[in-house]
């Protein structure tokens, strides 16, 4: 695909598209079918690059994947997982985060696991610690080797107890991952509670996992000798649906996303009330409009669920600078995910980032040098500009400037915005929005 596109912006988007399943959930309901011993269906999968991404990983180590893109539906038959060549693992390192996941499967299966270096959008240093020590206490030996970590399990993994610094969302889903086929039971104390990852849980109890879910964040797991394949249809991305939402607040217009879903948005909604935004919620998804009048300012921390998820503020930050007044935005969850408001301030918004943790309580990274607070003073028209994608969601938040600000504004990098948006362009031009690419 071509990375460039020019954006004639400044019109409302108005329409109707639709959303499909959370990219977040759907590349480990893969890997979960790792572990089982016959085929997984998975439905309501986007198509979407880390989808592919996770195709060929499975692929790599002898799962049989047959994809009906239309329907959005997955075949994947791992009766013959084998071990990958790790020059053929190695060419993807870089491309995703998912690798990591694939070491508690694998260790069942085979006994050995080998990860690439891991990838994934550059919103802070991103370690891998709490995967390795969980793994480690599984009874796993960890090795680092020039091109990555090489894991083995000597004897069968065994439950065992563990409490999390910080509820990880990707080391939650390494434990169950592990868990629900090591010899007795595991306990987590701390565990990230996701919709997600409790999509994640449906699809292990199909497949034959015992797993307890407590209202204090402990998560407890009776391992099992097997584990079948499964049937499931993928929870709707909320991040996608929230990221069409912030546009049609920036851009004044009034979109209709079919396929989101309330329960996983409340706090979304209600933020996007507070901003000024009205929707309507039915049986078949959300209607996001701006009313007309004035946005209004507001005070925001992002955190783990239930809280205002950290992949929502990008988008909406956009739509805080159209908004009267002064906006605080305190980002807990990435110690460096503000980089994409250069190219905002770049555009004529008002954005000023500090180092400490502005409107609410203290955060991991007040201490440290990481410009994790913004204070957003709006509105202020944006004007077209020459900008380069950061990362995934900050990209996003640079397409959704682009469409607000007058005139042509060129935007590169482009093609990261196809890890987890689904047809985006499509999208756009069902929006009524100008765009060409060069
Ligand atoms: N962390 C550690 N050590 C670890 C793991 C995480 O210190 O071993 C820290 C991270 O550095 C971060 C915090 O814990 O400060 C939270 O990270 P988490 O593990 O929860 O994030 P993740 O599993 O790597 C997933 C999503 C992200 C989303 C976060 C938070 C996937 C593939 N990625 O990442 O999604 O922002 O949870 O909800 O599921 C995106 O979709 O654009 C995206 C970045």
């Amino acid at each position: 695909m071509n990375d460039l596109l020019y954006v004639n912006g400044g019109n409302p988007l108005r329409g109707d598209i639709t959303v499909r399943g959370a990219k977040n959930f759907v590349s480990k309901a893969m890997v979960a079918a790792l572990l089982g011993e016959t085929p997984s269906v998975l439905r309501n999968v986007p198509q979407i690059r880390d989808v592919a991404v996770v195709r060929g990983l499975l692929e790599l180590h002898g799962v049989r994947v047959d994809a009906d893109d239309a329907a959005g539906t997955l075949h994947l038959d791992p009766s013959d997982v084998e071990i990958a060549h790790v020059a053929d693992i190695d060419a993807h390192a870089g491309s995703s985060r998912i690798p990591i996941l694939f070491c508690g499967p694998l260790l069942h299966r085979l006994g050995e696991a080998f990860i690439p270096d891991l990838g994934g959008c550059r919103i802070g240093d991103r370690p891998i610690n709490y995967h390795l020590d969980i793994l480690r206490q599984f009874g796993a030996v960890v090795e680092k080797r020039p091109q990555g970590i090489y894991l083995s399990a000597p004897k069968r993994l065994q439950g065992t107890k563990i409490a999390l610094p910080y509820p990880s969302v990707g080391a939650t889903e390494q434990l169950l991952l592990t868990a629900v086929r090591a010899d007795g039971i595991t306990e987590l104390a701390g565990a990230a509670i996701e919709p997600e990852i409790m999509d994640l849980i449906n699809v292990l109890q199909k497949m034959g996992a015992i797993i307890s879910v407590d209202t204090d964040r402990v998560i407890r797991i009776e391992g099992v000798d097997r584990l079948e394949g499964y049937q499931h249809t993928a929870l709707s991305d909320r991040i996608e649906a929230a990221s069409w939402a912030s546009a049609a607040l920036a851009t004044g217009g009034d979109i209709y996303v079919r396929g989101a879903t309330q329960p996983e948005m409340t706090t979304f909604l209600n933020t996007f009330r507070k901003v000024g935004g009205e929707f309507v919620v039915d049986d078949e998804g959300i209607r996001f409009y701006h009313p007309g009048g004035d946005l209004r300012s507001i005070q925001l921390e992002t955190d783990v669920h239930p809280g205002f998820m950290t992949d929502w503020q990008q988008p909406l930050v956009v739509a805080l600078t159209q908004a009267k007044g002064l906006s605080i935005v305190h980002e807990t969850v990435y110690e460096n995910r503000f980089g994409f408001v250069d190219a905002l301030v770049g555009m004529g918004a008002t954005i000023q980032v500090y180092k400490e943790c502005l409107g609410g309580r203290p955060c991991r990274f007040g201490q440290r040098n990481f410009y994790h607070s913004a204070v957003i003073s709006g509105p202020t028209p944006l004007s077209a500009a020459d900008i380069e994608v950061p990362d995934l969601r900050g990209g996003f938040s640079h397409l959704i400037a682009a469409l607000t600000a007058k005139g042509t504004s060129q935007v590169r990098g482009i093609s990261l915005i196809d890890r987890g948006y689904e047809h985006f362009m499509d999208k756009l031009t069902a929006l009524g929005a100008e765009f060409s690419r060069d």
